[in-house]
C-alpha cells in the first residue's frame, strides 16, 4: 500500500491507494456514481470550464484541436451547449476516428499538411469557436488560422515552453483569445450532478483500468502517437 500527502507542486499526488487532502477539496458523491465516473469528474470539469469560457451560441460551428480526454470532454460539452456542428482535428488518426465513432464529434480532420486547405474548403467562413487542447505551436497556430474573423479561441493546452504563433492573424482578424485553467467548484459539482442524473456518459472515454505495475506501459501507450486509447485509469488496489 502506498500513501501520499496533499496535492502541491512538490507532491502532485495520485498513483497511490491513500491520500491526505484538505477537507475543502473533498466533494461528497452520490452512491449511484461508479468509482470510474468519479475519477472522470476532474477532466470532465476541465472541458466544461473551457466551454463556459467559449460562450458558444446555439447553431455555432466549433472546432476542437486535439482529441485526448480534454478535447473529447470539451467536444461533448460544445454539443450540449447547442453547437450545430463540432469537428475535431488530430495528428493521431486512431484518436481522431474514435472521436467520431464514440458519437462525440461530427467530423474528424487529420492534422496533416493539407489540414488548413481541407478545413477552409469545408468551412469557408471559419469556425465560430476553436478550442485548442494540445499546447504546441502547430496546434495553437492552427486555432488562429481556422477561427472566423472576430471569433473566439480558447487555449486549454499547456506548454511549459514558449510557443511560436502567427500573432498577425489574431491582430488582423480581431480574435478573442482566452486562456482556460482548471474549473470552478461549481463546475466540478455540476459534473458530478450530470453524471448522477445520467445526463452525460463519460465511461465511454475510459479505455482501460490498470494497476500500479502497468503505469509505465500505460504512459508509453498514451504517448505512442498511434493508439486509440483515450483515458487509462489507475486502480492502486489492482496488483
Ligand atoms: N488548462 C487546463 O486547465 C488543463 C487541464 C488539463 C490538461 N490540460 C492540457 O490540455 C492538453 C490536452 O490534455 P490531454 O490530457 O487531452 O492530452 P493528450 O496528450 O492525451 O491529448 C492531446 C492530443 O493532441 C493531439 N495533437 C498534438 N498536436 C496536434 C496538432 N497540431 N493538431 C491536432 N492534434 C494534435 C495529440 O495527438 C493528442 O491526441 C495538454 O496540453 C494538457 O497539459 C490543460
Amino acid at each position: 500500500m502506498t500513501n501520499a500527502t496533499g496535492l502541491s507542486l512538490e507532491n502532485p499526488g495520485g498513483l497511490t491507494s491513500k491520500i491526505n487532502v484538505r477537507s475543502d477539496m473533498v466533494f461528497k458523491v452520490p452512491d449511484n456514481i461508479t468509482d470510474e465516473e468519479v475519477a472522470m469528474v476532474e477532466p470532465t470539469a476541465v472541458g466544461l470550464h473551457a466551454i463556459h469560457l467559449a460562450d458558444i451560441k446555439v447553431g455555432d460551428k466549433v472546432l476542437i484541436i486535439g482529441s485526448g480526454i480534454i478535447g473529447l470532454t470539451s467536444t461533448m460539452f460544445a454539443k450540449l451547449e447547442g453547437a450545430s456542428y463540432v469537428a475535431v482535428s488530430e495528428v493521431n488518426e486512431a484518436r481522431g476516428n474514435k472521436a467520431v465513432e464514440l458519437n462525440v464529434a461530427d467530423e474528424y480532420f487529420k492534422a496533416d499538411d493539407k489540414f488548413l486547405e481541407t478545413v477552409s474548403s469545408k468551412i469557408p467562413t471559419g469556425f465560430d469557436v476553436v478550442i485548442e487542447c494540445c499546447g504546441n505551436s502547430n496546434a495553437v497556430g492552427s486555432s488562429l488560422m481556422t477561427v472566423k474573423p472576430g471569433g473566439t479561441v480558447v487555449l486549454v493546452g499547456v506548454s511549459l515552453n514558449p510557443v511560436t504563433i502567427p500573432t498577425v492573424v489574431a491582430v488582423m482578424r480581431e480574435l478573442n483569445l482566452k486562456g482556460a485553467i482548471a474549473y470552478t467548484k461549481e463546475e466540478f459539482k455540476t459534473c458530478i450532478e450530470l453524471m448522477s442524473n445520467k445526463q452525460i456518459d463519460v465511461k465511454k472515454f475510459v479505455s482501460e483500468i490498470v494497476g500500479l505495475n502497468e503505469v509505465q506501459s500505460s504512459y508509453e501507450k498514451l504517448t505512442s502517437g498511434d493508439s486509440d486509447v483515450i483515458k487509462i485509469l489507475v486502480d492502486p488496489n489492482i496488483y
